[in-house]
């Protein structure tokens, strides 16, 4: 067990280098074993998720070389095997070895995934889908069996723009026969950046990026390199830090377009920040105004900087509204918020959130991820020392975040209890 301790109100200069997205690399790890032969994974985050991952592809039989965020993953002698509760419950994306063994196996058997306590997360839309290309499924306990003598191209039409729904059939149906469409497909960035790998594996995909994505099967995929895009959630994370206590902040290795919807907030809440082709550098300032957020599919403003965004709006001056639409419960680091001194009501998917209230260091517990980085912002920026217990779930999804905040003058660190 680890807990971070955080002493407050140190304004935060320098540049903070953002690393690969974690939703990209999660799948991108299991797309692997799509290709026979070696692939080679570049800018992949050196966060927990990644190591349970490589412990499932080393469960298969893939022999995986990490050089910092370089991984080589050689799939030639890939042994499938039944993908225990152990390591599928370590994270959500274990899921995406049911749509890559699915089109390179056509058999799968695996545990329920695990991940954050974010809602009820169902996977039946991945299901249906798998079913639709010809799949037959039973589950047994908790386990799935996947199997099929062959996978048909078909039409799939998504009830909702699920993500991972979304690139788990595109897995799948890349090993399909004919031509299968993924209608109402998810459009985030991190679905182009699987796309590219897959292509770049000799896969025949378009469309991805958009509302409709086309799978052409293949017979044969060979491994091939991609790079990990950056992190849109990290950086996200750290622009609304440096709008919290940052004095000329830099967030460095960022594809602005990316985080449109957020940099469009922060100008209606007129905080002080440039934009350049890669970075952002932002600073605190006072009297931000209130303002609405939905979280929304990309592109709209994303459910996974809500979280981190609701500190910020403790700080302006008046009444913001925070409305989460994509997971039931995403509201678990409020408590936290209020006993640190903020004025924060919920009601089901929706805050009221009064400020400016000042924030004051408190013991305080990361029930998850994102709501975890919340808490972090927040003791960064209270008066006093913040401890944070469970940080287990931060650590999930920012690499090296004591390094990245130290480096620009945050007091905090991890200790083991
Ligand atoms: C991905 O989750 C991300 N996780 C999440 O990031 C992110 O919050 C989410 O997309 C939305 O952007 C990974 O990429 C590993 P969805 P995913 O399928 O794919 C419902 C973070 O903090 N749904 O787009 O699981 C579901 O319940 C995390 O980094 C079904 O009903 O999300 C939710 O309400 C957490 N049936 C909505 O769709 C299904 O079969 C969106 O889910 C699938 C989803």
């Amino acid at each position: 067990m680890k807990k971070m301790i955080i002493t407050g109100e140190n304004k935060l200069s320098g540049t903070i280098p953002i690393g690969g997205a974690k939703n990209s690399a999660v799948a991108l790890l299991p797309a692997a074993i799509l290709g026979r032969g070696i692939s080679t994974i570049k800018n992949v985050p050196e966060i927990s998720d990644r190591d349970a991952l490589i412990s499932i592809l080393e469960l298969l039989n893939c022999q995986v070389t990490v050089h910092k965020d370089e991984l080589t993953i050689d799939t030639t002698n890939l042994k499938n095997t039944l993908i225990p509760s152990n390591l599928s419950n370590r994270l959500r994306a274990s899921y995406y070895f049911m749509g890559a063994l699915l089109g390179r196996e056509k058999y799968v058997e695996i545990y329920i995934p695990g991940g954050c306590n974010i809602g009820s997360r169902p996977i039946d839309m991945h299901i249906a889908g798998f079913k639709a290309l010809g799949a037959d499924i039973t589950t047994d306990g908790d386990k799935y069996i996947l199997k099929a003598d062959k996978l048909v191209g078909t039409d799939i039409y998504l009830r909702f723009q699920s993500v991972g729904a979304t690139i788990n059939l595109m897995l799948a149906a890349t090993y399909a026969e004919g031509t299968t469409t993924i209608h109402n497909a998810a459009e985030e960035a991190e679905i182009v950046n699987i796309a590219e790998f897959l292509n770049a594996m000799g896969a025949k995909i378009t469309g991805a990026g958009t509302r409709e994505i086309t799978i052409t099967g293949v017979n044969e995929l060979h491994g091939a390199e991609i790079s990990v895009l950056p992190d849109r959630i990290e950086a996200g994370t750290y622009i609304i830090l440096g709008a919290l206590i940052g004095d000329n902040l830099c967030i460095k290795n960022i594809i602005p377009k990316h985080l449109e919807a957020l940099t469009d907030k922060l100008k209606e809440m007129q905080a002080n920040f440039t934009i350049s082709s890669d970075s952002i550098t932002i600073s605190a300032t006072k009297n931000l105004k209130p303002c609405n957020i939905k979280t929304l599919v990309y592109p709209g403003f994303p459910t996974d900087i809500g979280q981190p965004m609701s500190v910020l709006l403790t700080q302006c001056a008046g009444t913001s509204i925070f409305e989460e639409t994509i997971w039931e419960n995403r509201m678990g680091h409020v408590p936290s918020l209020n006993k640190m001194g903020a004025h924060i009501t919920v009601n089901g998917m929706t805050a009221l959130i009064t400020g400016p209230t000042k924030l004051i260091g408190q013991n305080v517990v990361a029930t998850d991820l994102r709501g975890g980085a919340a808490l972090v912002l927040a003791g960064l920026t209270a008066e006093g020392t913040t401890v944070i217990s469970d940080v287990e779930h931060i650590l999930r999804g920012y690499e090296n975040i004591v390094t990245k905040l130290t480096n620009v003058g945050a007091k905090i660190e991890i200790v083991e209890i």
